[in-house]
């Protein structure tokens, strides 16, 4: 399926590869689609959204492209990457704290030459005081002459998601190739537009996959309500013809564990048992939340045993280094280093 819309073309399709040592240890038949590994920034499920918007960006001309996130955004890191390869000024935005040192993904934007902005938080809704900072920051820019072009947080816009319809179409071919047609597919759900894509394409193709979300952070009603909008809108932006069901959203609210990018033992198990049986790093906001979650789907029975499961690694291991985590990290791991 093609929908006539151009895009860059900086990634080659992702591997699925089988898991033997976590199956084993979780009692399912685990395969990792390795988004992680898409070329450019360290990789990561935004480059596939990327493909879309930063093309439309050239195409309308733009000289500077600025998003949003959290100060540790995955998807401002490959942005800051994708602007320093189209030769594109970059900024991100967020109501964040400075963490007291420049590493993870802060460290990556620098390198990428993007400009951090950050306000603390005056306690009023995030979104309002994210949309006046963003409304002035652009305007600063435009004076010095800039073309900016706006990308929402997580790239989840209709254009964005075409990056995960493309993904689906992809899923689905190598699935069957594997003779896994029908697994379950996982995946890690933020700002919505890695699940709204794959949602439209796998229905579009009239997939046998399944599709669960796991969101990462509170989703309730009204992000049910936002997902159903949003998958109509590419829907019809694109001129897909399936019937959007919202009965069929299979997104599991129940191991957010707090809150977004809050640290968590459950997940730092999950980060390690992937480390130690695999040689695969997940992150401690994102990807170890998600597979915290299918080690207690395992056990809770939701995920049967034997079950085909393609766990779609999105990518987000410099959050590893995010000052929070690492050092609940160093207190359990620093047992192993000998200082002689
Ligand atoms: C590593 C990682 N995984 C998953 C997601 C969630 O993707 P989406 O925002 O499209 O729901 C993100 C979003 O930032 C991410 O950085």
């Amino acid at each position: 399926m093609s929908f006539n819309i151009n895009k860059l073309h900086i990634l080659y399709e992702t591997p699925i590869e089988y898991m033997p040592s976590m199956s084993r240890a979780l009692g399912i038949q685990l395969y990792l689609k390795r988004d992680d590994l898409t070329p450019i920034g360290a990789g990561g499920n935004k480059l596939r959204k990327l493909e879309y918007l930063v093309q439309d960006a050239l195409d309308k001309g733009s000289t500077m492209l600025i998003t949003v996130g959290g100060g540790q955004t995955n998807h401002g890191r490959q942005t800051a990457a994708m602007a320093a390869k189209y030769g594109l000024k970059c900024a991100i935005i967020a109501i964040d704290d400075y963490p007291g040192e420049l590493s993870a993904n802060m460290l990556l934007d620098r390198l990428f030459g993007c400009e951090l902005i950050l306000k603390k938080s005056d306690g009023r809704p995030e979104s309002v005081q994210l949309d006046e900072l963003v409304e002035s920051v652009i305007q600063v820019y435009e004076k010095k002459g800039e073309k900016v072009y706006f990308i929402p947080m997580g790239g989840s816009n209709v254009l964005g998601a075409l990056g995960y319809y493309d993904c689906a179409v992809e899923l689905d071919r190598q699935a069957k190739e594997l003779g896994i047609g029908s697994a379950r597919v996982i995946d890690t759900v933020g700002s919505c537009g890695t699940y709204a894509g794959l949602y439209c394409g796998l229905k579009d193709i009239k997939s046998d996959l399944r599709l669960t979300g796991i969101a990462i952070m509170p989703f309730g009603e009204k992000s049910f309500a936002r997902l159903e909008k949003y998958i109509n809108e590419v829907k019809y932006a694109f001129g897909m013809e399936f019937e959007v069901d919202p009965g069929e959203f299979d997104i599991e609210t129940g191991y957010v564990r707090g809150g977004y990018n809050l640290e968590s033992a459950e997940v730092r198990n999950a980060v390690k048992l992937m480390a130690s049986k695999e040689g695969i790093l997940l992150d401690p906001c994102y990807t170890g939340k998600a597979m915290a979650a299918i080690m207690d789907m395992v056990f809770e029975g939701k995920i049967s045993q034997g079950e085909d499961v393609i766990f779609i690694h999105t990518g987000g291991m410099p959050g590893l280094y995010t000052p929070h985590h690492r050092v609940e990290f160093e207190k359990e791991l620093i047992d192993g280093v000998h200082i002689l």
